[in-house]
């Protein structure tokens, strides 16, 4: 082959090879221009380099010399379209990358409500002296009404307005007999026999938990709601202070314009017992019960009522929550919208 066909047989394969590594937009295609430019087996350059042997003698040595700097250059297109597409790898999709926007804000979650009604609660009666305590859900029936002065003949022990347990197995620690039967609590009150039951007067507690009740649910009822409970048992406790607490605990929950009454009522726990009612601009609206601990009570838990008295009250956390707050319908709080949820 004249060296003159040779020549431009290089420049046309070292320009072919420089325009198909431009081209190739992923390393797939840059491969793919590798093997058919620098292949060992059968690559073009490999190809043209067969070429040299048919040179004449004389014109060898400018063949040999213009290959080899083909070869080079060849080699060096490779590696700036390889360093070429690896840097794209790195930086990603740096182009429609901007690190000045403002970033997404993470959503903080908090407590429901309910909860952090429940912490207020808890707060606002230990400055008063009283200390939280809990009681389990799943009640017998002695803590649930028969230490409660609710004998078996109480239309509020019939199974249509509780929740009896289909089990008649006692709860494990509970203290009540095996085999007795078991429903969930519909009233925190258990908790005060279970406190009774368990230190000596004087007795400043309060507790806060869930009870439930099969009521249809509307806009005031709810068949598993909360209550707070408080108990004080010492010598001469009189309703006074039962009202005095009561309205210290309304006016730090809900402001100093509440006013608090007590309507005449009956719980066969307490006697007298009161209805509490709180006002609360126009309105007064019914808070829970109240009243003087029932000797019969105080005797159950082996106290003795000519020694000690005390008060107890039950309130809707609920109602409180939602009176505080505007809620209208206390379903509200057990919808889990979050569109609801996050104004608290
Ligand atoms: N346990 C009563 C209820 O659930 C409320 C109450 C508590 C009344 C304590 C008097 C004393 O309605």
């Amino acid at each position: 082959m004249p060296l003159a066909d040779f020549l431009s047989q290089l420049a046309e394969l070292e320009t072919a090879a420089r325009e198909a590594f431009a081209a190739a937009a992923d390393t797939h295609a840059l491969e793919a221009a590798r093997v058919e430019f620098l292949g060992a087996k059968g690559g073009r350059l490999k190809a043209a380099q067969k070429g040299l042997g048919t040179i004449p003698p004389a014109d060898k040595p400018a063949a040999g010399q213009r290959f080899n700097a083909v070869k080079t250059q060849i080699d060096a297109d490779f590696a700036a379209a390889k360093e070429r597409l690896a840097s794209a790898a790195t930086t990603g999709q740096a182009a429609d990358f901007d690190p000045t926007t403002p970033g997404t804000p993470l959503v903080l979650g908090h407590l429901h409500p309910i909860t952090q009604t429940i912490e207020e609660l808890k707060d606002i009666m230990g400055r008063l002296g009283f200390s939280a305590t809990e009681g389990p859900e799943i009640e017998d029936e002695w803590h649930n009404f028969e230490a409660l002065n609710i004998p078996a003949s109480h239309p509020a022990r019939d199974p249509l307005e509780n929740f009896y347990l289909a089990t008649a197995e006692s709860v494990a620690g509970a203290g009540g007999t095996p085999g007795a039967p078991l429903l969930l609590r519909s009233q925190t009150s258990t908790v005060q026999i279970r406190v009774m039951e368990n230190t000596r007067p004087p007795v400043r507690i309060v507790s806060l938990g869930r009870v439930y009740r099969p009521d249809t649910a509307d806009a005031t009822h709810y068949p598993m709601f909360h209550q707070i409970e408080g108990l004080l048992i010492d010598r001469r406790v009189t309703m006074a202070d039962l009202k005095s607490v009561l309205r210290l605990f309304a006016t730090s929950y809900l402001g100093r314009d509440v006013h608090i009454r007590f309507r005449p009522s009956f719980f066969p726990f307490t006697e007298p017992s009161v209805e509490v009612d709180m006002q609360w601009g126009e309105h007064w609206i019914e808070f829970g019960g109240a009243g003087m601990v029932d000797p019969n009570v105080l005797s159950a838990v082996g106290y003795n009522p000519d020694e000690v008295s005390g008060f107890a009250f039950g309130l809707g956390v609920e109602r409180l929550c939602a009176r505080r707050h505007h809620v209208t319908d206390i379903r509200e709080f057990y919808k889990n919208d979050v569109r609801f949820l996050h104004q608290f």
